[in-house]
Protein backbone atom coordinates (compact mmCIF):
# COMPACT_ATOMS: atom_id res chain seq x y z
CA UNK A 1 0.00 0.00 0.00
CA UNK A 2 2.64 2.56 1.09
CA UNK A 3 4.81 1.51 -1.99
CA UNK A 4 1.85 2.85 -4.13
CA UNK A 5 1.29 5.74 -2.37
CA UNK A 6 4.59 6.69 -3.18
CA UNK A 7 4.18 5.40 -6.54
CA UNK A 8 1.20 7.78 -7.08
CA UNK A 9 3.16 10.57 -5.22
CA UNK A 10 6.17 10.51 -7.92
CA UNK A 11 3.66 9.96 -10.57
CA UNK A 12 1.75 13.24 -9.60
CA UNK A 13 5.03 15.35 -9.29
CA UNK A 14 6.53 13.87 -12.78
CA UNK A 15 3.67 15.11 -14.17
CA UNK A 16 3.38 18.75 -12.71
CA UNK A 17 7.05 19.02 -13.45
CA UNK A 18 8.15 19.64 -9.63
CA UNK A 19 10.18 16.32 -9.62
CA UNK A 20 12.33 18.13 -12.35
CA UNK A 21 13.33 21.29 -10.71
CA UNK A 22 16.69 21.80 -11.64
CA UNK A 23 16.70 25.33 -10.76
CA UNK A 24 15.27 27.83 -8.45
CA UNK A 25 15.08 31.34 -6.95
CA UNK A 26 15.90 31.80 -3.88
CA UNK A 27 16.49 34.75 -1.49
CA UNK A 28 19.86 35.17 0.33
CA UNK A 29 19.75 38.05 2.36
CA UNK A 30 18.48 40.87 0.61
CA UNK A 31 19.38 39.24 -2.68
CA UNK A 32 17.47 36.96 -4.88
CA UNK A 33 19.57 34.03 -6.32
CA UNK A 34 19.72 31.60 -9.58
CA UNK A 35 19.93 28.48 -7.51
CA UNK A 36 21.05 25.44 -9.78
CA UNK A 37 20.98 21.84 -8.33
CA UNK A 38 20.86 22.97 -4.72
CA UNK A 39 23.60 25.81 -5.57
CA UNK A 40 23.75 29.51 -6.16
CA UNK A 41 24.66 29.65 -9.63
CA UNK A 42 26.04 33.11 -11.58
CA UNK A 43 25.23 33.19 -15.07
CA UNK A 44 28.36 33.99 -17.12
CA UNK A 45 26.55 34.01 -20.44
CA UNK A 46 26.35 34.78 -23.89
CA UNK A 47 23.06 35.07 -26.61
CA UNK A 48 23.56 33.65 -29.59
CA UNK A 49 22.37 36.11 -32.78
CA UNK A 50 18.85 35.72 -34.08
CA UNK A 51 19.59 33.40 -37.17
CA UNK A 52 22.85 31.77 -35.11
CA UNK A 53 20.46 28.33 -33.78
CA UNK A 54 18.35 27.52 -36.97
CA UNK A 55 20.48 24.89 -38.37
CA UNK A 56 21.89 21.66 -36.62
CA UNK A 57 25.23 22.61 -38.49
CA UNK A 58 25.55 25.84 -37.08
CA UNK A 59 24.78 24.71 -33.48
CA UNK A 60 27.70 22.15 -33.57
CA UNK A 61 30.10 24.49 -34.49
CA UNK A 62 29.35 27.67 -32.08
CA UNK A 63 28.52 25.52 -28.80
CA UNK A 64 32.40 24.40 -28.67
CA UNK A 65 34.00 27.99 -29.17
CA UNK A 66 31.35 29.18 -26.37
CA UNK A 67 32.80 26.93 -23.98
CA UNK A 68 36.56 27.95 -24.66
CA UNK A 69 34.91 31.43 -24.34
CA UNK A 70 34.66 30.57 -20.81
CA UNK A 71 30.65 30.71 -20.77
CA UNK A 72 28.65 28.88 -18.13
CA UNK A 73 25.45 29.81 -20.07
CA UNK A 74 23.91 30.33 -23.91
CA UNK A 75 21.03 32.08 -23.93
CA UNK A 76 19.20 30.88 -27.07
CA UNK A 77 16.37 31.40 -29.21
CA UNK A 78 13.59 29.07 -29.82
CA UNK A 79 11.49 30.14 -33.33
CA UNK A 80 8.26 28.78 -33.13
CA UNK A 81 8.27 28.93 -37.26
CA UNK A 82 10.65 26.39 -37.07
CA UNK A 83 9.31 24.42 -34.41
CA UNK A 84 5.55 24.22 -35.84
CA UNK A 85 6.19 24.94 -39.50
CA UNK A 86 2.66 23.33 -40.29
CA UNK A 87 -0.11 24.02 -38.07
CA UNK A 88 -0.04 21.28 -35.32
CA UNK A 89 3.00 19.85 -36.80
CA UNK A 90 6.43 20.10 -34.53
CA UNK A 91 10.10 19.40 -35.09
CA UNK A 92 11.96 20.24 -31.95
CA UNK A 93 15.50 18.90 -33.95
CA UNK A 94 16.93 22.30 -32.86
CA UNK A 95 15.44 22.17 -29.49
CA UNK A 96 17.18 18.14 -29.48
CA UNK A 97 20.24 19.50 -30.34
CA UNK A 98 20.82 22.72 -28.93
CA UNK A 99 19.85 20.49 -24.89
CA UNK A 100 23.11 17.90 -26.17
CA UNK A 101 25.42 20.29 -27.59
CA UNK A 102 25.04 22.33 -24.13
CA UNK A 103 25.77 19.07 -22.50
CA UNK A 104 28.26 17.89 -24.02
CA UNK A 105 30.05 21.15 -23.72
CA UNK A 106 29.26 21.90 -20.30
CA UNK A 107 26.90 24.85 -20.89
CA UNK A 108 23.29 25.89 -19.02
CA UNK A 109 20.76 26.72 -21.04
CA UNK A 110 18.48 30.04 -21.23
CA UNK A 111 16.01 29.61 -23.51
CA UNK A 112 14.41 32.42 -25.36
CA UNK A 113 11.05 31.72 -26.97
CA UNK A 114 10.49 33.93 -30.01
CA UNK A 115 6.85 33.08 -30.04
CA UNK A 116 3.96 36.13 -31.18
CA UNK A 117 6.34 38.67 -30.78
CA UNK A 118 10.57 39.44 -31.55
CA UNK A 119 11.40 43.06 -30.92
CA UNK A 120 7.39 43.66 -31.07
CA UNK A 121 6.87 42.40 -34.32
CA UNK A 122 5.52 38.68 -35.56
CA UNK A 123 8.10 38.04 -37.44
CA UNK A 124 8.83 34.15 -36.05
CA UNK A 125 4.90 33.52 -36.46
CA UNK A 126 4.56 30.62 -38.85
CA UNK A 127 3.38 31.43 -42.20
CA UNK A 128 0.85 29.74 -42.01
CA UNK A 129 -0.03 32.28 -38.98
CA UNK A 130 0.57 35.10 -40.92
CA UNK A 131 -0.99 34.20 -43.83
CA UNK A 132 -4.34 33.52 -42.09
CA UNK A 133 -4.63 37.27 -41.03
CA UNK A 134 -8.47 36.97 -40.04
CA UNK A 135 -8.38 34.20 -37.69
CA UNK A 136 -4.80 35.74 -36.07
CA UNK A 137 -5.67 39.64 -36.55
CA UNK A 138 -3.15 42.13 -36.26
CA UNK A 139 -2.31 45.32 -34.01
CA UNK A 140 -3.92 48.65 -35.72
CA UNK A 141 -2.71 51.70 -35.57
CA UNK A 142 -4.52 54.75 -34.81
CA UNK A 143 -5.08 55.63 -38.31
CA UNK A 144 -5.83 52.03 -39.60
CA UNK A 145 -3.42 50.77 -40.66
CA UNK A 146 -2.52 46.65 -39.88
CA UNK A 147 1.31 45.99 -38.29
CA UNK A 148 2.95 43.23 -38.49
CA UNK A 149 2.44 42.78 -35.21
CA UNK A 150 -0.11 39.98 -33.57
CA UNK A 151 -2.72 41.52 -31.78
CA UNK A 152 -2.27 40.49 -28.40
CA UNK A 153 -6.30 40.99 -27.87
CA UNK A 154 -6.89 38.43 -29.73
CA UNK A 155 -8.11 34.67 -27.91
CA UNK A 156 -6.74 32.70 -31.40
CA UNK A 157 -3.51 34.25 -31.86
CA UNK A 158 -3.14 33.28 -27.49
CA UNK A 159 -4.34 29.68 -28.61
CA UNK A 160 -1.87 29.22 -31.54
CA UNK A 161 0.66 30.74 -29.23
CA UNK A 162 0.37 29.02 -26.25
CA UNK A 163 -0.48 25.83 -28.09
CA UNK A 164 2.71 25.87 -29.87
CA UNK A 165 4.53 26.89 -26.79
CA UNK A 166 3.09 24.30 -24.84
CA UNK A 167 4.17 21.32 -27.22
CA UNK A 168 7.74 22.66 -26.96
CA UNK A 169 7.53 23.07 -22.98
CA UNK A 170 6.15 19.45 -23.03
CA UNK A 171 9.17 18.55 -25.30
CA UNK A 172 11.69 20.29 -22.93
CA UNK A 173 10.65 18.62 -19.88
CA UNK A 174 10.61 15.44 -21.23
CA UNK A 175 14.54 15.98 -22.82
CA UNK A 176 15.45 17.62 -20.11
CA UNK A 177 14.46 16.38 -16.56
CA UNK A 178 17.24 14.07 -15.80
CA UNK A 179 20.16 16.86 -16.94
CA UNK A 180 18.27 20.13 -15.84
CA UNK A 181 20.49 21.68 -18.64
CA UNK A 182 17.47 24.26 -18.84
CA UNK A 183 18.04 26.73 -15.97
CA UNK A 184 15.75 29.88 -17.29
CA UNK A 185 13.40 30.43 -19.67
CA UNK A 186 12.20 34.11 -21.09
CA UNK A 187 9.20 34.28 -22.60
CA UNK A 188 8.62 36.31 -26.09
CA UNK A 189 11.23 38.61 -26.94
CA UNK A 190 11.14 42.46 -26.25
CA UNK A 191 7.23 43.08 -26.49
CA UNK A 192 6.02 46.60 -27.12
CA UNK A 193 4.22 48.44 -29.72
CA UNK A 194 5.66 50.18 -32.41
CA UNK A 195 4.46 53.04 -34.13
CA UNK A 196 1.72 53.76 -31.91
CA UNK A 197 1.51 53.77 -28.22
CA UNK A 198 -1.03 50.87 -28.38
CA UNK A 199 -3.10 48.74 -30.44
CA UNK A 200 -5.94 50.41 -31.93
CA UNK A 201 -7.86 47.19 -33.46
CA UNK A 202 -11.83 47.02 -32.53
CA UNK A 203 -11.11 44.62 -29.46
CA UNK A 204 -8.50 46.77 -28.00
CA UNK A 205 -11.28 49.86 -28.37
CA UNK A 206 -13.26 48.44 -26.33
CA UNK A 207 -11.12 47.33 -23.80
CA UNK A 208 -9.50 50.94 -23.19
CA UNK A 209 -13.35 52.63 -22.95
CA UNK A 210 -14.27 50.09 -20.48
CA UNK A 211 -13.63 50.55 -16.52
CA UNK A 212 -9.78 49.15 -15.43
CA UNK A 213 -10.13 45.68 -14.53
CA UNK A 214 -11.08 45.56 -10.67
CA UNK A 215 -7.85 43.31 -10.20
CA UNK A 216 -5.33 45.80 -11.32
CA UNK A 217 -7.06 48.84 -9.23
CA UNK A 218 -7.11 46.53 -5.73
CA UNK A 219 -3.77 46.07 -7.08
CA UNK A 220 -3.00 49.94 -6.89
CA UNK A 221 -4.53 50.55 -3.61
CA UNK A 222 -3.27 47.58 -1.48
CA UNK A 223 0.81 48.35 -3.00
CA UNK A 224 0.60 52.09 -3.12
CA UNK A 225 3.06 53.07 -0.76
CA UNK A 226 5.52 50.76 -3.01
CA UNK A 227 4.16 51.70 -6.52
CA UNK A 228 7.23 52.94 -9.12
CA UNK A 229 6.89 56.71 -8.66
CA UNK A 230 5.63 57.39 -12.26
CA UNK A 231 2.56 55.59 -12.27
CA UNK A 232 2.08 56.76 -8.61
CA UNK A 233 2.52 60.42 -9.70
CA UNK A 234 0.35 59.43 -13.18
CA UNK A 235 -2.28 57.90 -10.78
CA UNK A 236 -2.19 60.88 -7.73
CA UNK A 237 -2.72 63.73 -10.68
CA UNK A 238 -6.06 62.06 -11.92
CA UNK A 239 -6.92 62.14 -7.99
CA UNK A 240 -6.47 58.45 -6.83
CA UNK A 241 -9.70 57.39 -8.60
CA UNK A 242 -10.50 53.99 -7.59
CA UNK A 243 -12.56 52.83 -10.76
CA UNK A 244 -13.06 54.42 -14.55
CA UNK A 245 -11.79 53.99 -17.83
CA UNK A 246 -8.07 54.42 -18.18
CA UNK A 247 -7.99 57.53 -19.07
CA UNK A 248 -10.14 58.18 -16.01
CA UNK A 249 -7.62 57.02 -13.80
CA UNK A 250 -4.24 57.77 -15.51
CA UNK A 251 -5.21 60.57 -17.92
CA UNK A 252 -5.37 61.33 -21.08
CA UNK A 253 -1.83 60.84 -23.01
CA UNK A 254 0.59 58.64 -24.73
CA UNK A 255 1.74 56.80 -21.39
CA UNK A 256 -2.00 56.03 -20.47
CA UNK A 257 -2.04 54.15 -23.80
CA UNK A 258 1.34 52.46 -22.43
CA UNK A 259 0.26 51.33 -19.27
CA UNK A 260 -3.11 49.94 -20.89
CA UNK A 261 -1.30 48.23 -23.21
CA UNK A 262 1.38 46.88 -20.67
CA UNK A 263 -1.74 45.27 -18.72
CA UNK A 264 -3.05 43.56 -21.82
CA UNK A 265 0.80 42.27 -22.73
CA UNK A 266 1.33 41.26 -18.94
CA UNK A 267 -1.62 39.04 -18.92
CA UNK A 268 -1.27 37.54 -22.00
CA UNK A 269 2.41 36.15 -20.75
CA UNK A 270 1.09 35.39 -17.50
CA UNK A 271 -1.18 32.88 -19.31
CA UNK A 272 2.27 31.12 -21.09
CA UNK A 273 4.04 31.44 -17.90
CA UNK A 274 1.31 29.30 -15.92
CA UNK A 275 1.87 27.13 -18.83
CA UNK A 276 5.56 27.26 -18.28
CA UNK A 277 5.18 26.29 -14.41
CA UNK A 278 2.87 23.68 -15.21
CA UNK A 279 5.24 21.98 -17.48
CA UNK A 280 8.86 22.63 -16.20
CA UNK A 281 9.22 24.60 -13.43
CA UNK A 282 12.12 27.01 -13.73
CA UNK A 283 12.63 30.44 -13.34
CA UNK A 284 10.95 32.61 -15.98
CA UNK A 285 11.81 36.30 -17.47
CA UNK A 286 10.68 38.42 -19.85
CA UNK A 287 12.90 41.08 -21.75
CA UNK A 288 12.66 45.10 -22.65
CA UNK A 289 14.08 47.33 -24.63
CA UNK A 290 14.72 50.29 -23.33
CA UNK A 291 12.81 53.67 -23.32
CA UNK A 292 15.58 55.39 -23.89
CA UNK A 293 17.22 59.05 -25.99
CA UNK A 294 13.71 61.01 -24.54
CA UNK A 295 11.59 58.41 -26.77
CA UNK A 296 7.64 58.60 -26.38
CA UNK A 297 5.64 55.35 -26.39
CA UNK A 298 5.36 54.25 -29.66
CA UNK A 299 9.04 55.04 -30.45
CA UNK A 300 10.28 52.81 -28.45
CA UNK A 301 8.26 49.25 -27.94
CA UNK A 302 5.70 50.59 -25.87
CA UNK A 303 4.51 48.72 -22.70
CA UNK A 304 7.13 46.31 -23.00
CA UNK A 305 8.69 44.62 -19.14
CA UNK A 306 10.32 48.54 -18.29
CA UNK A 307 10.90 49.40 -14.79
CA UNK A 308 8.26 52.28 -15.16
CA UNK A 309 5.57 49.99 -16.09
CA UNK A 310 6.94 47.01 -13.21
CA UNK A 311 3.44 47.59 -11.22
CA UNK A 312 1.47 47.14 -14.42
CA UNK A 313 3.55 43.63 -15.34
CA UNK A 314 3.91 42.11 -12.03
CA UNK A 315 0.19 42.76 -11.33
CA UNK A 316 -0.72 41.40 -14.83
CA UNK A 317 1.98 38.18 -14.74
CA UNK A 318 2.59 37.34 -11.01
CA UNK A 319 4.17 34.26 -12.58
CA UNK A 320 7.05 36.14 -14.46
CA UNK A 321 9.80 35.92 -11.96
CA UNK A 322 11.39 39.17 -12.92
CA UNK A 323 11.99 41.78 -15.77
CA UNK A 324 15.01 41.84 -17.34
CA UNK A 325 16.80 45.08 -19.26
CA UNK A 326 18.47 44.38 -22.95
CA UNK A 327 20.81 46.82 -22.31
CA UNK A 328 22.56 48.76 -25.60
CA UNK A 329 22.39 51.73 -24.85
CA UNK A 330 24.79 54.73 -22.83
CA UNK A 331 24.66 54.95 -19.47
CA UNK A 332 25.38 51.53 -18.39
CA UNK A 333 25.29 51.69 -14.92
CA UNK A 334 22.17 54.16 -14.56
CA UNK A 335 20.06 51.06 -16.44
CA UNK A 336 21.43 48.46 -13.92
CA UNK A 337 20.20 50.55 -11.01
CA UNK A 338 16.59 50.79 -12.49
CA UNK A 339 16.07 46.86 -13.12
CA UNK A 340 17.69 46.32 -9.80
CA UNK A 341 14.62 47.20 -7.30
CA UNK A 342 13.49 45.54 -4.02
CA UNK A 343 11.31 43.05 -6.36
CA UNK A 344 13.54 42.44 -9.34
CA UNK A 345 16.70 40.79 -9.18
CA UNK A 346 19.13 42.08 -11.78
CA UNK A 347 19.57 40.30 -15.12
CA UNK A 348 20.84 41.41 -18.17
CA UNK A 349 19.66 38.92 -20.83
CA UNK A 350 21.42 41.24 -24.03
CA UNK A 351 24.30 43.95 -24.06
CA UNK A 352 25.95 45.02 -26.86
CA UNK A 353 29.26 42.79 -27.22
CA UNK A 354 32.32 44.98 -26.89
CA UNK A 355 35.79 45.60 -24.83
CA UNK A 356 34.00 46.87 -21.93
CA UNK A 357 31.87 43.23 -21.07
CA UNK A 358 34.25 41.81 -18.83
CA UNK A 359 34.61 44.88 -16.61
CA UNK A 360 30.63 44.79 -16.60
CA UNK A 361 30.50 41.79 -15.21
CA UNK A 362 32.53 42.29 -12.47
CA UNK A 363 30.19 45.24 -11.76
CA UNK A 364 27.05 43.76 -11.68
CA UNK A 365 28.00 40.94 -9.23
CA UNK A 366 29.62 43.29 -7.22
CA UNK A 367 27.33 46.36 -7.09
CA UNK A 368 24.08 44.79 -7.86
CA UNK A 369 23.91 41.56 -6.43
CA UNK A 370 23.17 39.87 -10.02
CA UNK A 371 22.14 37.23 -11.56
CA UNK A 372 23.35 37.23 -14.51
CA UNK A 373 25.00 38.66 -17.40
CA UNK A 374 25.61 38.07 -21.00
CA UNK A 375 26.83 39.76 -24.44
CA UNK A 376 24.34 39.70 -27.54
CA UNK A 377 25.92 37.74 -30.43
CA UNK A 378 28.31 36.01 -28.59
CA UNK A 379 29.39 33.77 -31.50
CA UNK A 380 30.89 36.70 -32.60
CA UNK A 381 33.30 37.22 -29.98
CA UNK A 382 36.76 36.02 -29.27
CA UNK A 383 37.76 32.50 -27.51
CA UNK A 384 40.94 34.15 -27.39
CA UNK A 385 42.10 33.20 -23.82
CA UNK A 386 43.52 36.87 -24.25
CA UNK A 387 40.36 38.49 -24.62
CA UNK A 388 38.53 40.71 -22.28
CA UNK A 389 35.35 38.61 -21.97
CA UNK A 390 37.31 35.18 -21.73
CA UNK A 391 39.38 36.87 -18.98
CA UNK A 392 37.00 38.24 -16.59
CA UNK A 393 34.43 35.42 -16.88
CA UNK A 394 37.89 33.12 -16.13
CA UNK A 395 38.15 35.25 -12.72
CA UNK A 396 34.48 35.39 -11.83
CA UNK A 397 34.06 31.57 -12.23
CA UNK A 398 37.10 31.37 -9.41
CA UNK A 399 35.24 34.29 -7.35
CA UNK A 400 31.71 32.69 -7.89
CA UNK A 401 31.95 30.76 -4.65
CA UNK A 402 33.01 34.09 -2.58
CA UNK A 403 30.27 36.14 -4.62
CA UNK A 404 27.60 33.98 -4.10
CA UNK A 405 28.02 33.60 -0.06
CA UNK A 406 28.32 37.57 -0.09
CA UNK A 407 25.30 38.34 -1.87
CA UNK A 408 23.33 40.22 0.04
CA UNK A 409 24.82 41.10 3.12
CA UNK A 410 26.18 44.25 1.83
CA UNK A 411 30.09 43.52 1.87
CA UNK A 412 30.32 43.91 -1.81
CA UNK A 413 30.54 46.91 -4.26
CA UNK A 414 31.52 47.09 -7.55
CA UNK A 415 32.55 49.84 -9.83
CA UNK A 416 32.97 50.84 -13.22
CA UNK A 417 35.00 53.73 -14.53
CA UNK A 418 35.22 55.25 -18.35
CA UNK A 419 36.82 58.77 -19.00
CA UNK A 420 33.74 60.23 -17.90
CA UNK A 421 33.07 58.51 -14.91
CA UNK A 422 36.57 58.72 -13.49
CA UNK A 423 36.48 57.91 -9.64
CA UNK A 424 34.09 56.69 -6.88
CA UNK A 425 34.30 57.29 -3.36
CA UNK A 426 32.95 54.03 -1.19
CA UNK A 427 31.81 55.45 2.13
CA UNK A 428 31.20 52.28 4.77
CA UNK A 429 31.03 51.59 8.11
CA UNK A 430 34.60 53.45 8.84
CA UNK A 431 36.00 53.21 5.89
CA UNK A 432 36.53 55.26 2.47
CA UNK A 433 37.46 53.12 -0.18
CA UNK A 434 38.41 55.66 -3.03
CA UNK A 435 38.19 53.68 -6.52
CA UNK A 436 39.39 55.01 -9.87
CA UNK A 437 40.28 53.83 -13.37
CA UNK A 438 43.75 52.77 -13.58
CA UNK A 439 44.41 55.68 -16.51
CA UNK A 440 44.03 58.21 -13.85
CA UNK A 441 47.41 57.18 -12.58
CA UNK A 442 49.42 60.27 -13.21
CA UNK A 443 52.16 58.78 -15.10
CA UNK A 444 50.08 56.70 -17.13
CA UNK A 445 50.60 58.62 -20.63
CA UNK A 446 47.33 56.80 -21.98
CA UNK A 447 44.91 58.82 -19.92
CA UNK A 448 46.38 62.03 -21.61
CA UNK A 449 47.50 61.12 -25.41
CA UNK A 450 44.15 60.46 -26.96
CA UNK A 451 44.09 56.57 -26.23
CA UNK A 452 39.97 55.39 -25.86
CA UNK A 453 39.48 54.57 -22.35
CA UNK A 454 38.37 50.59 -22.01
CA UNK A 455 36.23 50.63 -19.44
CA UNK A 456 37.80 49.57 -15.63
CA UNK A 457 35.65 47.71 -13.55
CA UNK A 458 35.71 45.42 -10.50
CA UNK A 459 34.38 44.22 -7.18
CA UNK A 460 35.81 44.88 -4.03
CA UNK A 461 34.45 42.62 -1.88
CA UNK A 462 34.90 43.40 2.50
CA UNK A 463 35.98 39.47 3.72
CA UNK A 464 36.41 40.53 7.04
CA UNK A 465 37.85 43.62 9.03
CA UNK A 466 40.93 45.07 7.22
CA UNK A 467 40.54 42.13 4.67
CA UNK A 468 39.30 42.48 1.08
CA UNK A 469 39.12 40.93 -2.30
CA UNK A 470 39.72 43.57 -5.26
CA UNK A 471 39.44 42.17 -8.33
CA UNK A 472 38.60 43.01 -11.81
CA UNK A 473 40.84 45.12 -14.23
CA UNK A 474 42.01 48.52 -15.01
CA UNK A 475 41.57 50.03 -11.51
CA UNK A 476 43.32 51.32 -8.55
CA UNK A 477 41.79 51.55 -4.99
CA UNK A 478 42.86 53.32 -2.12
CA UNK A 479 41.71 52.83 1.93
CA UNK A 480 41.12 55.58 4.50
CA UNK A 481 39.83 55.49 7.44
CA UNK A 482 37.15 58.45 7.82
CA UNK A 483 39.12 60.17 10.42
CA UNK A 484 42.12 60.59 8.41
CA UNK A 485 40.33 61.45 5.32
CA UNK A 486 38.82 64.22 7.40
CA UNK A 487 42.23 64.84 8.46
CA UNK A 488 44.66 65.34 5.24
CA UNK A 489 43.64 66.22 2.05
CA UNK A 490 45.04 63.74 -0.83
CA UNK A 491 48.59 65.15 -2.86
CA UNK A 492 49.01 64.20 -5.79
CA UNK A 493 52.15 61.83 -6.01
CA UNK A 494 54.29 61.05 -9.07
CA UNK A 495 55.37 57.24 -9.81
CA UNK A 496 58.13 57.74 -7.68
CA UNK A 497 56.10 59.60 -4.75
CA UNK A 498 57.55 62.51 -4.65
CA UNK A 499 54.84 65.60 -4.80
CA UNK A 500 54.38 66.48 -8.05
CA UNK A 501 55.32 70.27 -8.86
CA UNK A 502 52.96 72.70 -9.48
CA UNK A 503 50.08 70.40 -8.69
CA UNK A 504 48.16 70.87 -5.05
CA UNK A 505 52.03 72.60 -4.24
CA UNK A 506 50.96 74.94 -1.32
CA UNK A 507 51.82 73.34 1.56
CA UNK A 508 49.54 72.38 4.44
CA UNK A 509 50.46 74.21 7.24
CA UNK A 510 49.67 71.43 9.77
CA UNK A 511 49.84 72.59 13.94
CA UNK A 512 51.97 70.59 15.85
CA UNK A 513 50.06 67.48 17.31
CA UNK A 514 47.07 68.41 15.24
CA UNK A 515 46.58 64.61 14.51
CA UNK A 516 46.24 63.49 18.03
CA UNK A 517 46.01 59.95 17.70
CA UNK A 518 43.69 59.95 15.18
CA UNK A 519 44.10 55.83 13.25
CA UNK A 520 45.64 55.72 10.32
CA UNK A 521 45.18 52.45 7.76
CA UNK A 522 48.04 50.94 6.01
CA UNK A 523 48.04 48.42 3.24
CA UNK A 524 49.42 45.34 5.45
CA UNK A 525 49.49 43.04 2.07
CA UNK A 526 48.31 42.48 -1.31
CA UNK A 527 48.70 39.15 -2.84
CA UNK A 528 47.56 37.93 -6.48
CA UNK A 529 45.99 34.53 -5.98
CA UNK A 530 43.51 32.58 -7.43
CA UNK A 531 40.67 30.83 -5.82
CA UNK A 532 39.75 27.22 -5.25
CA UNK A 533 36.53 25.29 -5.93
CA UNK A 534 35.65 25.40 -2.14
CA UNK A 535 36.30 29.34 -2.21
CA UNK A 536 40.15 29.40 -0.28
CA UNK A 537 42.81 31.45 -1.37
CA UNK A 538 45.66 30.04 -3.07
CA UNK A 539 49.23 32.21 -3.05
CA UNK A 540 50.06 33.01 -6.37
CA UNK A 541 52.58 36.25 -5.75
CA UNK A 542 52.91 39.41 -3.32
CA UNK A 543 52.64 42.80 -4.97
CA UNK A 544 54.58 45.29 -3.39
CA UNK A 545 56.87 47.78 -4.00
CA UNK A 546 55.97 49.75 -7.69
CA UNK A 547 52.93 47.63 -7.75
CA UNK A 548 51.59 48.96 -4.83
CA UNK A 549 53.09 52.72 -5.19
CA UNK A 550 55.16 51.69 -1.96
CA UNK A 551 52.42 50.70 -0.10
CA UNK A 552 49.97 53.78 -1.25
CA UNK A 553 47.62 51.49 -3.15
CA UNK A 554 45.85 48.35 -4.93
CA UNK A 555 45.83 48.41 -8.21
CA UNK A 556 45.14 46.34 -11.43
CA UNK A 557 45.98 47.76 -14.74
CA UNK A 558 44.31 48.10 -18.12
CA UNK A 559 44.28 44.87 -19.92
CA UNK A 560 45.24 42.39 -16.99
CA UNK A 561 42.25 40.71 -14.93
CA UNK A 562 43.67 39.44 -11.70
CA UNK A 563 41.85 38.92 -8.48
CA UNK A 564 44.13 40.63 -5.11
CA UNK A 565 43.88 39.78 -1.47
CA UNK A 566 44.71 42.95 0.43
CA UNK A 567 45.31 42.89 4.44
CA UNK A 568 44.93 46.50 5.70
CA UNK A 569 46.31 47.52 9.27
CA UNK A 570 45.86 49.99 11.25
CA UNK A 571 48.80 52.46 13.01
CA UNK A 572 49.01 55.75 14.65
C1 LIG B 1 17.57 43.26 -29.08
C2 LIG B 1 16.86 41.98 -29.44
O1 LIG B 1 16.28 41.43 -28.29
C3 LIG B 1 17.78 40.99 -30.09
O2 LIG B 1 17.08 39.84 -30.44
C4 LIG B 1 18.45 41.64 -31.28
O3 LIG B 1 17.51 41.97 -32.23
C5 LIG B 1 19.21 42.85 -30.77
N1 LIG B 1 18.32 43.78 -30.17
C6 LIG B 1 19.95 43.69 -31.80
O4 LIG B 1 20.48 43.06 -32.81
Amino acid sequence: MIRKIAFTIFVLLAASGAMAQHSKLQKSGTATQLSVNNQPFLVLGGELGNSSASCTADIESIFPRLAKMSLNTVLVPIYWDLTEPTEGGFDFTLTQKILDQAYENNLKVVFLWFGAWKNSMSCYAPLWFKNDYNKYPRAYTKEGKPLEIASAFSENVFEADNNAFSQWMNYVAQADKDKGTVIMIQIENEIGMLEDARDYSKEANAAFNAPIPSRLMNYLQKNKKKLHPSLLKKWETNGYKKEGTWQEVFGDDLYTDEIFMAWQYANYVERLAQTARRTYDVPLFVNAAMNSRNRQPGEYPSAGPLAHLIDIWQCGAPTIDFLSPDIYDTGFSDWCAKYDLPNNPLFIPETRLCENNGARAFYVFGEHDAIGISPFSIEDGSESPESSLVMGYNRLKELAPIISAQQGKGTMNGVLFDEQAKERVINKDNMLITARHYFTLPWDARATDGSTWPEGGGIIIELGPYEYIVAGNGIVVEFATKEEANMSQRKQLGEDGFAETGLNSTPTIASTNNWQGVPRVGIGTVDEVNIASDGNLKYIRRLNGDQTHQGRHVRIPVGQYSILHVKLYEYK
